[in-house]
């Protein structure tokens, strides 16, 4: 397979280091031919890796804040400028909250930082998608894919306020797909993906234990980083032209498994 993003143009969001999702999308959809925008936090950027990544993909970076409204328009401005004319996708790839990150349980949260959990890991969706619309930066027939875990439908407790940021960012992928659908044909959706470790990963209270979990728990057993890349270029491609406002899960079966053999087989008694 080669070419299927040939002639597209996009913006990824969200490499931080060779373990994001979002660098091996930027890899892959390099190799089917796209060019991209690579963009992060500013703070990001003093990681220095994402240089790396642009020098590999041939891309430039563009920093934005994605809770920073001037940020975003921003970005699709020169964004446009620098691919020469409107882009066709958008991977929003982002995710973090300070209250997981400091070990704050779901029933004793500091609100400032659920607020910045739902601003940058939920609402900075609606933002990057205002802004493109406002600029009609988005080609008709475009495609933005959002990452996003179960854990919006059930309860996963070590995933604390992430999970109502989440519910958030599914919910506005399906109500800014009706009004961009309608408006310019523009489609989002987002990815419900397999637990992989990456540094936002990392952040959850016993990561190690809970991929073991759901590697049991899934009859195709998790799906990696590459598989989740793969599948986002099917998503920018025009093969899924008329997919829109959907939550997609890609979790090699966990969502639909109530339990497995092996699980089962930790309750056996002797
Ligand atoms: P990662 O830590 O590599 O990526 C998260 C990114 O969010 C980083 O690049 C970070 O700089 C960026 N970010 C944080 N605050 C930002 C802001 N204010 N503005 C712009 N960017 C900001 O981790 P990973 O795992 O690749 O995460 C990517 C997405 O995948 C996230 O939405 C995450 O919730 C989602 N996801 C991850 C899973 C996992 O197990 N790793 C499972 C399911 C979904």
């Amino acid at each position: 397979m080669a070419g299927l993003l040939e002639g597209k143009k996009g913006i990824i969001f969200g490499a931080l280091n060779d373990m994001s999702i979002a660098w091996k999308v930027a890899e892959r959809a390099h190799e089917e031919g796209a060019t991209f925008v690579l963009t992060n936090a500013p703070v990001a950027m003093r990681m220095g890796a994402i240089q790396e990544l642009a020098k590999k993909t041939g891309s430039e970076i563009v920093p934005a804040d994605a809770t920073v409204n001037e940020d975003l328009e921003n970005l699709f401005i020169k964004s446009q400028e620098i691919l020469g004319g409107k882009v066709d996708f958008v991977l929003h790839s982002i995710g973090m909250s300070p209250n997981v990150r400091k070990g704050k349980g779901y029933t004793d949260l500091n609100h400032e930082w659920y607020k910045k959990t739902l601003d940058i890991s939920g609402m900075s969706l609606h933002r990057t998608l205002q802004a493109a619309k406002k600029l009609d930066a988005i080609n008709d027939w475009g495609s933005v894919v959002a990452l996003t875990y179960i854990a919006a439908q059930r309860i996963f407790p070590d995933y604390g306020d992430m999970a109502d940021a989440k519910s958030v960012l599914e919910s506005i992928a399906r109500s800014f797909g009706y009004h961009y659908g309608k408006d310019s044909k523009v489609r989002i959706n987002t990815i419900s993906q397999s637990p992989v470790m990456t540094t936002a990963g990392q952040g959850v209270g016993g990561f190690d234990a809970f991929l073991n979990f759901s590697e049991q728990m899934s009859p195709l057993g998790n799906a990696g980083s590459l598989d989740c890349a793969n599948y986002c270029l099917a998503m920018f491609s025009d093969l899924t032209k008329y997919v829109t406002m959907q939550n997609l899960f890609h979790d090699g079966g966990f969502s639909k498994t109530g339990v497995t053999a092996e699980v089962m087989e930790k309750f056996m008694s002797e």
